[in-house]
This record gives C-alpha cells, sequence and structure tokens, in this order.
C-alpha cells in the first residue's frame, strides 16, 4: 500500500506503474511524443482493458471503459461500502469523499476547497447556470456548437427569469485564436453575466483557446464557465491556469472512472454567490464547496473507485496520454484527409484538437454512414447532424491500435 493510499483509508491498486515496473521504466524513458508512437507499448497497455472482439470501438467519447484495474478496484468497494452498509455511511463516507477530493484537485491542480465532486458535467454546469440571480434584461453568451444539456437549461433560465441567450457560431478553421476571442466579445453586452464556453466542441473536437476567452470576458466584469467534458484528463493543463470561474468535467469520460462521476471547480470568491440545486444542511457555510451539491445518499463506492481511476491516469502520466490520443487522431485523419469524398470536420490545424475527430462521406446521411461502418465493417462511432456538422464522431482511445485506425481508413476510402 502506498502512503498515498494509506492515507486516503484505501488499498492501493498498486498502479505506481502502468505496466510491471522493469518493463515500465524502459518506456518511461522515452519522451511523450516518441512513446506515443512506440506501437508495441500500446499493445501491452490494451492488455489492462477488456474489449469486445466483435467490433471495433471508436465511440469512447460517451463513456469510456474502466481499466481492468480500475474496474476490480470499484467492485471491491462496492463489496466494501455493501459490508459495512450503514455504518461507512455514518462513520467513514464523509472522510473518504473528502479524501478523494484531495486526490482530484491534484490532478486538476487547484485548491480542494475550489473543487466538488458531481455526478457529470451535467450537473455540474445547470448548476452554476441555473444557481445565479438572474434578473430580467440578464444576458449570457454561448455557442450553437455547446452541449445540449447546458442549452436547454440556458432556454429554461431564459424562460424562467427573462435572460436572454446570444450564441455565436464558432469556425472550424479559424484563422487565430484572436478570431475567436473577437468572435465571443462580439456578442457580449452590456447586461451580460455569464459566456460558457467549450474547451473541446464534442461534435467536432475542436479544443478552443478558453484562456484567451476568459481573458477577454473577464476585463468586461462577464463571468466565464467552461464546459470541460471533454479536456479533462485528456488534455494536461492545470485548471485554475484557464483563469475562469467555472469549471465543469465528466470523469467517466477521459479519467476512465466508473459512471457517474464529475467534478465542478468553482474559483473561490464566486462559491458564496451561487444557488444550489438541493438546499445544504444549514451549517454549511457560505463560501465551502460541499454546500452546492448536497446530494442525499448517493452511491459512495463510486468516490471510493475514483481514486484508482486517478492511479492509473497518473501512473501513466497526462502528456503521454494527450500525446497517444493526438497521435491516434492524427494517424488516421492524415490518411483521409483531402481524399475525394471525405470531409473531416475537425481542425486541420493539429493543435485545435486531440482524440476526437469526425469525418463524413458525400451523398451519406451520417446516420447512414455510422449504419454502414458498423454492420459492413464492424466499427462503432456515433452519427452526428448538428449545428451544420454532418458526420460520425470517432473517438479512438488508449486501447487503440493503428490496426484498427487502418481499418477506419480502409472503410472510409472504400464508402468514398
Ligand atoms: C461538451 C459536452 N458537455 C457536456 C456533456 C455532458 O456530459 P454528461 O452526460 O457526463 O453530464 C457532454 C457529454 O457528452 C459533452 O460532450
Amino acid at each position: 500500500m502506498n502512503k498515498r493510499a494509506f492515507l486516503g483509508g484505501v488499498a492501493s491498486l498498486g498502479v505506481t506503474s502502468v505496466l510491471e515496473p522493469p518493463t515500465w521504466a524502459r518506456w518511461a524513458a522515452l519522451e511523450p511524443l516518441e512513446l506515443a508512437a512506440a506501437e508495441d507499448f500500446w499493445l501491452e497497455l490494451r492488455g489492462k482493458y477488456r474489449l469486445d472482439p466483435d467490433y471495433i470501438n471508436l465511440e469512447n467519447g460517451y463513456y469510456s471503459m474502466m481499466s481492468q484495474p480500475v474496474l476490480e478496484a470499484f467492485v471491491e468497494r462496492v463489496r466494501e461500502v455493501n459490508y459495512e452498509a450503514a455504518r461507512f455511511m455514518r462513520t467513514r463516507a464523509d472522510a473518504e469523499r473528502l479524501a478523494t477530493r484531495k486526490e482530484l484537485a491534484r490532478v486538476a491542480r487547484c485548491p480542494v476547497e475550489e473543487l466538488a465532486l458531481t455526478r457529470n458535467t451535467t450537473e455540474s454546469l445547470d448548476l452554476v447556470i441555473a444557481g445565479q440571480d438572474w434578473q430580467a434584461g440578464d444576458e449570457a453568451v454561448m455557442a450553437e456548437q455547446d452541449y445540449g444539456t447546458m442549452l436547454t437549461m440556458f432556454e429554461q433560465v431564459q424562460r424562467r427569469h427573462g435572460v436572454t441567450c446570444r450564441r455565436v457560431n464558432v469556425p472550424l478553421e479559424p484563422r487565430s485564436d484572436e478570431e475567436l476571442v473577437e468572435l465571443y466579445a462580439s456578442a457580449i453586452g452590456e447586461r451580460t453575466r455569464l459566456l460558457m464556453v467549450c474547451h473541446m466542441i464534442n461534435i467536432t473536437g475542436q479544443i478552443l483557446p478558453v484562456a484567451k476567452i476568459a481573458t477577454m470576458a473577464r476585463s468586461k466584469g462577464v463571468a466565464v464557465m467552461v464546459d470541460g467534458a471533454h479536456a479533462f484528463a485528456h488534455l494536461e493543463f492545470a485548471i485554475p491556469d484557464l483563469g475562469c470561474d467555472y469549471y465543469g468535467a465528466s470523469l467517466h469520460k477521459w479519467l476512465g472512472s466508473p459512471l457517474g462521476a464529475g467534478l465542478l471547480w468553482v474559483r473561490k470568491e464566486r462559491i458564496a454567490g451561487l444557488w444550489p440545486l438541493l438546499a445544504p444542511p444549514p451549517e454549511r457555510a457560505q463560501d465551502d464547496i460541499t454546500r452546492l451539491n448536497h446530494l442525499g445518499t448517493h452511491p459512495a463506492h463510486t468516490d471510493l473507485a475514483l481514486r484508482a481511476a486517478i492511479e492509473f491516469h497518473e501512473a501513466l502520466g497526462a502528456a503521454r496520454k494527450e500525446a497517444r490520443l493526438r497521435h491516434l487522431q492524427q494517424y488516421w485523419t492524415s490518411r483521409v484527409r483531402g481524399r475525394k469524398g471525405i470531409v473531416l470536420n475537425t481542425p486541420s490545424d493539429p493543435r485545435r484538437s486531440c482524440a476526437i475527430a469526425n469525418v463524413g462521406v458525400e451523398g451519406l446521411a451520417p446516420a447512414e454512414l455510422a449504419r454502414r461502418l458498423f454492420e459492413e465493417q464492424r466499427i462503432y462511432t456515433v452519427a452526428i447532424e448538428r449545428a451544420g456538422v454532418r458526420g460520425v464522431r470517432v473517438t479512438p482511445h488508449l486501447f487503440t491500435t493503428e490496426a484498427e485506425l487502418d481499418a477506419l481508413v480502409a472503410a472510409l476510402a472504400a464508402l468514398a
């Protein structure tokens, strides 16, 4: 048991290295970019996942499966909580949740006092949207390409409080970051209170310059909320460095945690001004972030198992993970970009995307393309037809091989 896990009270996974220590030491000596292309290493890592041999899973953007060590730890935590039952909930649950928050704060590189555990990005961000002291006539800024559940929450706030929502349309191939900053700036008015911006757009994989947009918006007195559903534990960054006010993410996407785990980061001075969705116990201080997500009785074993997912993530390291994920996307997109009949709905500049990309085939509706890829080639993707994007989203993960992407490239070429 390592010291961190011991202090947390939960047995360590023993995943201080992702593979057996001597093998890992050899691979870990490589620079992230070199390791990203070292297929033998990733084939070994693939052994940590239990994959359905019947199809190639390129839809890891919705929920990415836990690795086997994390799954085993999760099952063990379910047994542990079940065994201790009410006694666990009365005597240990709060301390264990705090220990997990501390570990997650280390990954997010933020103070634990600014971080809450939630069930997902929807809960995190809808709480922020609904929790403002809106006045009729206030305005909010967002994009056509933002995620549905946040857009509908803004629509609810519009109906309920008379807030005006302004949507910008994000170009796929901006000439510069400044073009995007200007775009968001152009939608800000006298009464704008809140600006939502996606760190990584889910339908195209486009990464937005959130730090620059946040600097601009905050200079105009507008609070900035970042949708980090796809960016957290995918890209390497520290949440406070983005300069925003609120950040929400799902941990069951790129951290590889059990389903139903998310985070909400709130800049310290913004905590007191938010209304929680569910009223917390009265003794919680106004600036205590746990006031915001009082849940009632909840699956405490998920809180515990999150530590296993964190351990797995840290053993590999965020920089290596990001480098491999970008390598995989570039591997296949570079082989189809510019081909007749194939449309890529993802920026061509490699810095503006990572694992996620979207591709269409001329003359094929997205749903038809997804269906044929699955039924004829056993390649699982998801059809997207929204905000001007027509194609299938392709999302590889750490266990994806170059050979699987070769199969995708061949299938697209044949269909085009
Ligand atoms: C950009 C974005 N925001 C928010 C969400 C919502 O995440 P969740 O369903 O985990 O709450 C998603 C889910 O795919 C997403 O892609």
